[in-house]
């Protein structure tokens, strides 16, 4: 291991590794030194585009298809890791997908799906992940957001598996800790990924706007951004970090009332209480992320 590369003979999965936040996060691991594995639903070409950069930083990079609403998906693909005998140092929940949409007008078969990916089939992962990261004193790293602290239009389902997911972390932290093996929520804000840009549709730039002019930071989050704070809970060195959920939004939620509060008083008086209706994330309309 050297300063440069301190994951150097580790192995790490992401799941959700093909674009956005995990790929970032793969990228990133793969110039640590880790070995990578990324793990795609339906994306494999832009799968194996990020693969093709991890292997460039550090070689024996792959990519594996899971898909977390299908139980036998899980399981083969911890199946096939077994068969090769692979190990692993780190385990990064990254993939998530639900319907953005008011509580009273979601359909059941939505919630059990953002709930399978989150919650159920989050959990039969760290199961059959656990043979393979005892040996090593593995990471569990979960992949959490900021609809679990603050009131995002839409996002009370996702929020609601995600509060669940956050749950689990603390409670491996407790079980799994006696036999060497930690478990680190992460928490990021607004991070500026392709599909939050095809979420957000025409008021995509002024989100990346109002980011760019209110957070502390002065910067709309790219996936790069929010992945340096998840390489650093996969150090060794964050053992500590055991059962925290911590938070890498820069300081964004926190500073959330002065935002608003400047925002709002910034608006001339007769635009106040704008229409805002329309609005993808307000509206209910949007579907869900496939
Ligand atoms: N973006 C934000 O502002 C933000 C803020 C806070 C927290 N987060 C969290 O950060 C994580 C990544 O967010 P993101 O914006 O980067 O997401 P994203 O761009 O929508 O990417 C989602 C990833 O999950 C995979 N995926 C989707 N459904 C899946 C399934 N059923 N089984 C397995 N994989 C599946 C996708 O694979 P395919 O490409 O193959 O479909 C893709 O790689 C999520 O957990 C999200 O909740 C995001």
């Amino acid at each position: 291991m050297s300063a440069a590369r301190p994951l150097e003979g580790h192995t790490a999965l992401v799941t959700g590794g093909s674009r956005g936040l995990g790929a970032a996060t793969a990228r990133r691991l793969a110039r640590m030194g880790a070995v990578v594995i990324v793990t795609y639903r339906a994306q494999q070409d832009a799968a194996e585009a990020v693969v093709a950069d991890c292997r460039a930083a550090t070689p024996g990079a792959r990519a594996e298809h899971l898909d977390l609403l299908d139980e036998d998906s899980v399981r083969a693909l911890f199946a096939r890791m077994t068969e090769r005998g692979d190990h692993l140092d780190v385990l990064v929940a990254n993939a998530a997908a639900t319907a953005f949409k008011p509580l009273l007008d979601l359909k059941l078969h939505q919630i059990d799906k953002t709930f399978a990916i989150t919650v159920r089939h989050f959990l039969l992962m760290v199961q059959l992940a656990f043979p393979l990261l005892e040996p090593r004193g593995g990471r569990i790293v979960a992949v959490s957001g900021a609809d679990t602290v603050g009131y995002i239009p839409g996002h009370g389902l996702l929020a609601a598996a995600k509060a669940g997911m956050e749950t689990i972390v603390r409670y491996l932290a407790c079980e799994l800790g006696p036999r060497g093996v930690t478990a680190v929520g992460i928490l990021p804000g607004y991070v500026d990924t392709d599909s939050i840009k095809l979420m957000t549709g025409p008021f995509h730039a002024k989100l990346v706007a109002a980011e760019e002019q209110t957070h502390p930071l002065r910067t709309a989050a790219s996936p790069e951004d929010a992945s340096e704070a998840i390489a650093l809970v996969c150090l060794p060195e964050a053992r500590w970090l055991n059962g925290q959920i911590v938070s890498n939004d820069g300081a964004g939620i926190f500073a959330y009332m002065g935002r608003f509060g400047q925002a709002w008083a910034m608006v001339p008086d007769e635009m106040v209480m704008p229409d805002v209706a329309g609005a993808p994330l307000l509206g209910g309309e949007a579907d869900p992320p496939s």
